[in-house]
């Protein structure tokens, strides 16, 4: 049981679950192209045990289940994305039809269940004819990007409850380009730079794409990871808030304030492409809400090795499966001071949170006592941020269905639905059963 549910939340507050189309729908058929994750997965050492996103969940041909899932839990939103790949098997130029079929199937099926669709437009695997092009690191990226949110919305857009660009720049841009982690995997800082400048190029082009079609409810997903110093020196310090810079200022400071923090700049200004101010222009179009995906904070310590001069320390916390330590102040302090210091009374809403865990099938059920805890903890936390006045609009859980976690796998289990990956048979956990009576009162 939750000791949380809905009575103690403000009347209109909107309860979710997230999912993304890589990590759930299997990629395999339908029409798709090659992502630049699929070419990742196949390339040794990159994904535990090269695991890859081909068949994943099989959501492509059991979506129906899984919104009657997601619909009975008692959910309002879904917060889902669409594949470029799917919709532009090339990235650019001929969509396939067979892809914005499904999607509009997809949309339906979701209103049909009274679930409000929340899509999200790009959540890492991008088409391999771009990566061939140098993807991120390419300029025209936003053009490209405007013309696909154009050929995606003019089929499903009259129907979204709401839309955010893309998921996480960070990830995109630093994760995937600096630290090499996820696809392309590179670790060149130069291809940093300029995939974080044309993340946020992205994402302004595509706010303006749909707001020239009508559609309003839009929003950023940023995900923020509070910087902890290791200790009380003033170099921990300053090296916590260089951390801090790169993962959440550069984002949040882009989109709000039209400007990037110095301690990002110290490092990335050089390598940005020319006149990379002028895209501020594009970058700050107006957006109706911020969503911030919370999971953890980082223990931070200075570095004497290159820019950016700062290491990840271990925690004395207790940790979910993926060693993430369990720190619900951190999500109280990310809504407060995300509104205090850059979006003030503009909604906001946690589109995602959750946990890893090991979970396992036992007679038929799934005991996992430590989701429920973690949730709780957490929505504690954005209650506490409520009643200091922040705007908190919604709570969205990751994720609906176990699924794949990235170059993690398919081991590690953030679902609230148990996936058997051989079977592919469905068991709602203790989580998803407390969830629901928390949200219907049903016991
Ligand atoms: C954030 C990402 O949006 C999602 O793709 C991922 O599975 C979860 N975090 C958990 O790591």
């Amino acid at each position: 049981m939750f000791r949380n549910n809905r009575a103690d939340f403000p009347k209109e507050f909107l309860f979710g679950t997230a999912t993304s189309a890589y990590q759930i729908e299997g990629h395999g058929f339908g029409g798709a192209g090659a992502t630049h994750w699929d070419s990742f997965a196949a390339t040794p050492g990159n994904v535990v045990r090269a695991e890859h996103g081909q068949r994943a969940c099989d959501h492509y041909h059991r979506y129906a289940e899984d919104l009657d899932l997601a619909a009975a839990a008692g959910v309002d939103c879904y917060r889902f994305s669409t594949s470029w790949a799917r919709v532009m098997p090339e990235g650019r130029g001929a969509p396939n039809p067979e892809g914005l079929d499904f999607y509009d199937r997809l949309t339906d099926a979701m209103l049909e269940r009274g679930l409000k669709p929340c899509v999200t437009l790009y959540h890492w695997e991008l088409p391999q004819a771009l990566a061939d092009l140098g993807g991120w690191r390419n300029g025209e990226i936003a053009k490209w990007f405007g013309d696909y949110t154009e050929v995606i919305m003019s089929r499903i857009g009259d129907r979204m409850y709401s839309a955010a660009p893309i998921n996480e720049p960070w990830c995109v841009g630093w994760l995937s380009h600096f630290l090499g982690h996820h696809a392309p995997g590179l670790r060149d800082i130069r291809a940093t730079a300029r995939a974080m400048h044309h993340v946020m190029l992205a994402h302004g082009t595509a706010i303006q794409v749909m707001r020239a079609r009508g559609m309003g409810n839009l929003g950023g997903v940023f995900n923020l990871e509070w910087a902890t110093p290791v200790d009380d020196s003033a170099a921990a310090q300053q090296a916590a808030a260089r951390y801090d810079a790169i993962y959440n200022g550069f984002f949040l400071g882009g989109v709000f304030h039209g400007r990037y923090p110095d301690l990002a700049l110290e490092g990335l200004e050089p390598q940005l492409p020319q006149r990379w101010q002028d895209d501020f222009a594009t970058i700050t179009a107006p957006v109706d809400w911020c969503g911030i995906n919370y999971y953890t904070r980082k223990r931070i310590a200075p570095d004497t090795g290159p820019w950016p001069h700062y290491a990840e320390v271990d925690g004395p916390l207790p940790k979910t499966q993926m060693g993430w330590e369990i720190y619900p102040q951190g999500l109280y302090d990310f809504l407060t001071r995300t509104a205090r210091e850059y979006t003030g009374d503009l909604p906001l809403l946690v589109t995602e949170n959750g946990m890893a865990n090991a979970d396992v099938v036992t007679d038929g059920a799934v005991q996992d006592s430590a989701r429920v805890a973690f949730v709780d903890a957490h929505l504690d936390a954005l209650r506490r941020a409520i009643a200091e006045g922040v705007p908190v609009q919604g709570y969205f859980l990751w994720s609906l269905l176990d699924n794949y976690e990235w170059a993690l796998g398919y081991e590690k289990r953030f679902g609230l639905v148990h996936v058997d990956f051989d079977t592919l048979k469905r068991t709602p956990k203790a989580s998803y059963h407390a969830l629901q009576s928390a949200l219907t009162g049903a016991r």
